[in-house]
């Protein structure tokens, strides 16, 4: 009863401002408890969400719903706003793509993105006051920001001119990415050119400064290459010394020539190693910390001058220990629950870490203060989150094709066991762009083995991602019609034999392979979600109800990728007689890949557990269920 059907199918027009206006926005409008939705999903958005704090100088700072920045001159001290990038838009539609304080935490640069673009402008303030400053540089995009330590200048990365437009809506490919340091209180015209790599047009240069800030390291993808930072003047001469393309190396600490990094060289799940920069070779490489056979090393900081604060990745579940630097000893491990830690902050010259932690999947988490000088190690809470009491999560192994046992998580309202659950999958090692099949079956398992156990029936079962999982919902909707009612592909990668064409896509043919390769080619037609829909042969399965989420200013999974998914579906699959379940597209005007937007702006992220199909079926939850949970959606904003 719900099924739309444009009278003349093959004749769309395939502007897809039209598409959502003349049918998705009149179909959902007949969805009767649609405004019942959009308020409490409003309303279970609405928490509050800080950031870990971080410190600069005596000063800390720290976010309030990602858009709301706070200062205070000591952590006691009173928090006052510094920025607030609700008042420096109108529409709300600008979004804050990275930020960097000089070390002394008196300037802070600041980059702001239009509409959800990647294309990012960098403003300066001196925090004093927060007053703002002339300099502007633009042109900017995937750029590190790091100041030199005299606080003169900061490095940052721009793309040449390019023809035609550069507002987030153009789709050319991103090329010769340069490095330049910006003095402060000079033009934009007069930085200083510090890298290029003419011959390597794809190469991305970002820029780091030591600890010591005597040494700037410029890493390239994976290879690194230290500069003595003394006045930068003219394009610097760097000395490569680790130009091996073969793993990650991510900059600890130093102590004068002698660095350290976390890396996966040889070491999958990482390790810590120092290089003795005056004798690079990495037969004289030095293991701090060996690679634990199981737990993935996920993050080393150095705090306290002489410690190391390690996260692994044990079962999912993150664990937090304080090392010996000198030797890399294992000294405390923190009291934590079980939880993941998804923000952290500290400096080797600070004797505090601050942490995130998520211990459910439907709280915002809590954030952790501990003092290092302290004899024992007792976090205390320096933001306390909401607790989701009502929920429970359940943590399940489930056989995939292969037979490899994967983790799931349950989720639901305790009691209330049948129609309103979410579930969230974790893959715990990295597959190789030849192997994503496995993926795609593993996620095809999920849904065979909840509904073998009676947790749903295919026809209740929604699957949502964004991104590299709009991609896989959009296979698994092409593979197994039969076993899902509703798919939510958000921004998705939805042509994989073209995406490295656009933007920024060459950039992702190490995660999926690329076309222009013969081999490459035939791995990808096989799964691309474009070039795989077909109507299904059986007479009584078609594809299930179809939402695709993109925005006009996605300049990272440009939105033809989902206007073409739609157009084949339309063309292939929604003229067929059988096909009763609604194939939508909803295509956001001023926004993004969705990174930074306003709340309203990533409404459309949070669906809801209803399923199109059923909407009359659907039960609406009793009164005592419509009360705030603080749920957190996986947070694509
Ligand atoms: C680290 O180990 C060294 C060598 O055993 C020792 O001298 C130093 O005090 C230790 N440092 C810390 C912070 O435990």
């Amino acid at each position: 009863p719900h099924s739309f059907k444009h009278p003349d199918c093959h004749e769309l027009s395939d502007n897809s401002l039209v598409i959502t206006r003349m049918i998705t926005v009149p179909f959902l409008d007949q969805c009767p408890i649609r405004g019942l939705y959009k308020e409490r999903m409003t309303e279970l958005y609405g928490y509050p969400k800080y950031s870990c704090h971080f410190k600069k100088g005596k000063r800390s700072f720290y976010f309030y719903n990602t858009r709301v920045l706070y200062v205070q001159d000591s952590l006691e001290g009173e928090a006052k706003v510094f920025l607030d990038l609700n008042i420096l838009s109108d529409d709300g539609m600008v979004a804050l793509r990275g930020y960097a304080c000089s070390e002394d935490g008196e300037y802070f640069a600041y980059g702001l993105s239009a509409s959800g673009s990647d294309w990012v402008t960098i403003k300066f303030m001196k925090v004093d006051g927060a007053k703002e400053l002339p300099d502007v540089l633009e042109k900017v995009k995937f750029s590190c920001m790091a100041w030199t330590h005299d606080r003169k200048g900061m490095f940052y990365n721009s793309y040449p001119q390019q023809d035609g437009k550069s507002d987030g809506t153009e789709t050319s490919t991103n090329l010769h990415q340069k490095l330049y340091y910006h003095v402060l209180g000079t033009d934009q015209s007069e930085d200083i050119l510090c890298a290029e790599f003419p011959d390597e047009p794809k190469w991305m240069g970002g820029d780091e400064l030591s600890d010591d800030g005597r040494y700037v390291l410029l890493s390239v993808r994976e290879g690194c290459d230290p500069q003595e930072s003394n006045g930068i003047t003219r394009i610097l001469k760097w000395v490569k010394l680790i130009d091996n393309f073969e793993g990650e190396y991510d900059y600890v600490t130093n102590e004068r020539m002698v660095f350290m990094f976390k890396t996966n060289r040889r070491s999958p799940n990482y390790r810590v190693i120092n290089i003795d920069f005056r004798d690079p070779d990495e037969s004289k490489w030095k293991v701090l910390v060996p690679e634990h056979e199981k737990d993935v090393l996920e993050r080393v900081a150095c705090v306290r001058s002489n410690f190391l604060v390690l996260c692994y990745l044990h079962d999912v579940k993150n664990i937090l220990q304080l090392h010996n630097l000198t030797t890399g000893a294992l000294l405390k491990t923190f009291p934590l629950q079980v939880g993941s830690v998804v923000g952290y902050s500290s400096q080797k010259k600070d004797i505090e870490i601050f942490y995130h932690q998520f211990t459910s999947f439907l709280s915002p988490g809590i954030i952790y203060h501990c003092d290092l000088t302290k004899e024992e190690l007792e976090p205390r809470v320096a933001i306390k989150g909401i607790d989701a009491s009502d929920y429970q999560t359940v943590q399940i192994f489930y056989p995939s094709k292969d037979g490899t046992k994967i983790l799931m998580f349950i989720v639901h309202k305790i009691g209330w066991f049948s129609s309103h659950f979410l579930i969230w999958l974790w893959w715990l090692q990295q597959i190789h762009h030849t192997q994503l099949q496995k993926c795609f079956d593993d996620f095809q398992c999920a849904a065979e083995y909840l509904i073998k156990e009676s947790y749903t029936s295919a026809k209740r079962l929604t699957i949502n991602g964004g991104s590299d999982g709009g991609l896989l919902v959009a296979t698994c909707a092409n593979q197994r019609p039969d076993l899902f009612g509703c798919v939510i592909a958000q921004v998705g990668v939805m042509d994989t034999l073209k995406f490295h064409k656009y933007t920024i896509g060459q950039a992702w043919t190490t995660d999926y392979g690329c076309s222009d390769s013969k081999q490459h080619f035939e791995w990808l037609v096989k799964y691309s979600p474009l070039h795989n829909v077909k109507l299904p042969e059986a007479n009584d399965i078609q594809y299930p109800s179809m939402l695709l989420l993109t925005a006009d200013h996605d300049d990272r999974v440009v939105p033809l990728h989902s206007l073409k998914f739609i157009a084949t579906l339309q063309y292939i699959v929604g003229c067929s007689r059988k096909q009763s379940n609604p194939l939508l597209i909803h295509v956001d005007t001023k926004v993004g890949h969705g990174q930074g937007s306003p709340q309203h702006a990533c409404f459309h992220s949070i669906v809801p557990e209803h399923r199109l199909d059923s909407i009359n079926s659907f039960p609406l939850p009793p009164d005592s269920d419509r009360k705030p949970q603080g749920s957190s959606w996986p947070p694509l904003c």
